[in-house]
């Protein structure tokens, strides 16, 4: 039972087919270029034309196949896809130029079984130049507004639903009971899709893709890693290692935490490699930030490989890998128009010749869903809403020669932020919010002495996806305890700055 959200270009596919989620229905993007055989392979039980940039008029146009229609499933039509839809099947598209942006006003036009429960006005969101003109034969139109003669139209024999709004975005009333009368009375889709459904499906499908072999993983302190090995366990926990590399750039109890919780709560066989040193040696000296980074993920990679092999990874050891494969990653590697991502050297990015086959159970959830997962599979709040932390750590966070005095003094800086933040209740509002350490030296005072020591900058963004970030307003009061718990509990730190850069021009880490 999944619904195909087809990815006409727009932001929204995403929305969309989190939207579908919530109300409790699988979903999955797929290309407009999918052809009605494919679709057919799939067994859809509905599918959603989503909105795009494009202009039906414009050449070339994103089109869908034809074929599509004659499979008979239950379609709805948004923005975009609904023009489209009046296109295809015989109705009118017209530049009216009545353009509508933002908060419209939408009048219903008699009974509808999509608008059902719908007040006669209704705010909705609308983002269109173009408009339907003339609904096509078999549909009835069902509300209107000023520069959209056709706002809403159907087909209810046919099970064809069209929207010029944008239901699936919270300024549109109603969009979400919208989509759930679609996908739950028209379509006739059970709402059977729940985290203890998504918990029971992977599991199952761990056991079928893993049979008797051992599995590894490597925990990274995240929440992605720890609940893809938290699903791990609970199809096949005996099978499992569980690997932590310290790399001395870790935050404070990070390693501690992830350890306890996967061997005292899930009694995983655990390896946790205290290789600070190593780390340490290997950027004496160090100072350029891409040096620093490709220092700490060759290394990591090594400290991996060594504790693979002697688990008898390539022989009699462990065959499978797993990893923390988010969705969105899996859709944006494999639509031909989504936005490029950044590679980082990841905590994953594994060696080539030990050959493992991944097993990668997040591969079909959005991060919110994941952390739903996480709970439900009883990880402690603490992992789960964790904030994103780069592979690197603290690494990319102290400007200048990475050293073990000054990773501690970060160390113990960033915790006195973060705990600030916690308490104040902005920690999961946060995108990120941690602390930074240039390796600059200025001038204080304390008591009758004189001070010479590093400054803290306070970093705190807000962010959906981190291609762009705003600085996030602290208020002043917290702003102020934080800087005074800085310089009282942490030795070594006598100044505080806050970083009021968004991105762009700055990026999120400062290096
Ligand atoms: P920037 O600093 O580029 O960061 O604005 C965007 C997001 O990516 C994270 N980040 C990394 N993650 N390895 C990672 O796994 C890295 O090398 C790395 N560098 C940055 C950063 O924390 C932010 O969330």
């Amino acid at each position: 039972m999944s619904v195909l959200v087809v990815d006409f270009g727009a932001q929204y596919a995403q929305l969309i087919a989190r939207r579908v989620r919530e109300a409790h229905v699988f979903s999955e993007i797929v290309p407009a270029t999918i052809t009605a055989a494919e679709v057919a392979a799939k067994a859809p039980s509905a599918i959603i034309l989503s909105g795009g940039p494009k202009s039906v008029y414009d050449s070339p146009a994103p089109s869908l196949d034809p074929a599509i229609y004659e499979l008979a499933l239950p379609m709805l039509g948004i923005c975009y896809g609904a023009q489209l839809m009046a296109r295809q099947l015989g109705g009118e598209v017209a530049r009216t130029g009545a353009g509508e942006y933002g908060r419209t006003l939408v009048t219903r036009r008699g009974p509808s079984r999509l608008l059902d429960g719908w007040l006669d006005e209704t705010t909705c969101w609308m983002s269109h130049g173009d408009a339907i003109t003339v609904a096509p034969e078999g549909f009835t139109i069902t509300a209107s507004s000023p520069g959209a003669p056709v706002a809403a139209m159907e087909d209810d024999a046919r099970r064809r639903y069209a929207v010029q709004f944008h239901p699936e975005v919270a300024h549109s009333e109603g969009g979400q009971a919208l989509l759930e009368r679609f996908l739950h009375d028209a379509a006739a889709i059970a709402p059977t899709w729940t985290n203890a459904s998504i918990i029971e499906e992977q599991v199952a499908a761990i056991r079928a893709r893993v049979g008797d072999a051992k599995v590894l993983c490597a925990l990274s302190g995240g929440v992605d890693s720890a609940v893809a090995a938290a699903l791990v366990v609970r199809a096949v926990g005996e099978q499992l290692t569980c690997v932590f590399v310290d790399t001395g750039l870790m935050r404070l109890g990070e390693g501690e935490q992830i350890e306890t919780t996967f061997t005292e709560q899930f009694g995983v066989d655990f390896v946790h490699v205290k290789a600070q040193d190593r780390f340490f040696e290997a950027l004496a000296g160090v100072v350029d930030p891409e040096a620093k980074r490709k220092i700490i993920g060759e290394l990591f990679i090594r400290e991996f490989e060594s504790v693979a092999r002697d688990l008898g990874a390539g022989g009699d050891g462990p065959r499978f890998l797993v990893q923390g494969t988010l969705y969105p990653d899996v859709i944006e590697s494999g639509s031909g128009h989504a936005a490029t991502i950044k590679s980082h050297h990841n905590v994953g990015g594994l060696p080539e010749d030990l050959a493992f086959e991944l097993v990668e159970p997040l591969r079909t959830l959005f991060k919110d869903e994941v952390r739903r997962v996480g709970e439900e599979l009883g990880l402690p709040e603490a992992i789960v809403w964790r904030q994103p932390f780069p592979g690197p750590g603290l690494g990319v966070r102290i400007v200048g020669e990475v050293t073990r005095e000054r990773a501690e003094i970060l160390r113990r800086a960033d915790a006195v932020v973060v705990d600030e933040i916690r308490r104040a209740g902005l920690y999961r509002e946060l995108w990120q919010s941690f602390a930074v350490l240039p390796a600059v030296r200025t001038v204080g005072v304390a008591g009758d002495g004189r001070t010479y020591a590093y400054p803290i900058v306070i970093r705190a963004v807000t962010s959906d996806d981190a291609m762009t970030a705003d600085w996030a307003r602290l208020p002043y009061d917290l702003v102020e305890r934080i800087a005074n718990r800085l310089i009282r509990e942490v030795d070594g730190v006598n100044r505080v700055a806050l970083d009021v850069t968004s991105k762009p021009p700055g990026t999120i880490e400062w290096e």
